[in-house]
């Protein structure tokens, strides 16, 4: 399917979300919850949260340090599992699913992009983007094929040899986005994709998400404390202990002190 969509993102053919067919939303949590116990204190990252993320659908989420963001982000990407709530994903609930099917579920379904340096340093950069691949039976010559298309795609296929050290941040964090699509997932989360890249990296990489949801029809979200990173989403929701805060509540917040003349 990666390969097939490709042509679409050369003849430059946009997919609209809002012209796909309406169905039930792709991601839906319902009062998702996350505990963590420590000795004698629970602590939520999460209380009840409703979301529901349309298929194809660019979601940014914001929030103060220790607001849950990761958390989320990390249930929804199959990493963790909730405590309490349902996360129906695709139809499937996966709050209900074992360990092992689970992560099943996760390599074929999610692409985790992580905030720079998690690219393993003595893989080349091939091989790199190779190694989800290696949890799937198929040819090599497939898995060859599957490597270079990725590769091509986030632009970075004439560095095959190199080493994540030999490569400049923008670029490993391209290398790392053909890691998270060589599988061709339906859903494309990233914790801080552009936290550690300077501005025009950040941009080139945020440019390249835009494309993966408009050209390739994934749907992504995206955690960023950076409102220019933010804008390049469809639409941004804000997280605060836990809990999704109202836009409304949150232009209020921010209303100038001063009323403005009429
Ligand atoms: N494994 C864990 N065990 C205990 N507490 C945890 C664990 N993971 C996260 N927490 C707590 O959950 C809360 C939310 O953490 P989370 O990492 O989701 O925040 P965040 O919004 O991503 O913050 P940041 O912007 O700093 O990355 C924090 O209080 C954190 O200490
Ligand atoms: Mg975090």
């Amino acid at each position: 399917m990666l390969a097939a969509r490709k042509n679409s993102t050369m003849t430059n053919n946009h997919t609209n979300h809002r012209t796909q067919p309406s169905g039930p939303p792709l991601i839906q949590c319902r009062r998702l919850t996350k505990t963590y116990k420590k000795g004698d204190n629970t602590i939520t990252p999460l209380q009840e949260l409703d979301l529901d993320v349309p298929a194809g659908d660019f979601l940014a989420l914001m929030g103060p340090s220790g607001s849950g963001k990761t958390t989320l982000l990390n249930l929804i990407a199959g990493i963790d599992r909730p405590s309490g709530g349902q996360l129906i994903i695709g139809g499937t609930d996966i709050s209900t699913l074992s360990r092992s099917k689970l992560a099943d579920w996760r390599s074929v379904n999610v692409g985790y992009v992580f905030q720079l340096y998690n690219l393993v340093p003595v893989l080349t950069a091939y091989e790199n983007v190779e190694l989800p691949l290696l949890l799937h039976s198929m040819s090599a010559k497939d898995r060859h094929e599957k490597v270079q298309t990725a590769m091509q795609l986030v632009g970075i296929a004439d560095r095959h040899d190199h080493y994540p050290r030999q490569l400049s941040g923008g670029q490993e964090q391209r290398v790392a986005i053909a890691r998270a699509i060589v599988t061709d997932p339906t859903i494309i989360v990233g914790d801080e994709p552009t936290g550690d890249l300077d501005q025009e990296s950040a941009q080139a990489i945020m440019d390249l998400m835009v494309r993966l949801c408009e050209d390739l029809g994934k749907t992504l979200i995206i955690v960023t404390h950076d409102a220019k990173s933010a804008a390049y989403a469809k639409r941004t929701l804000h997280l605060e202990k836990g809990r999704l805060v109202e836009a409304e509540l949150l232009a209020t917040r921010h209303a100038p002190l001063v009323p403005q003349e009429a």
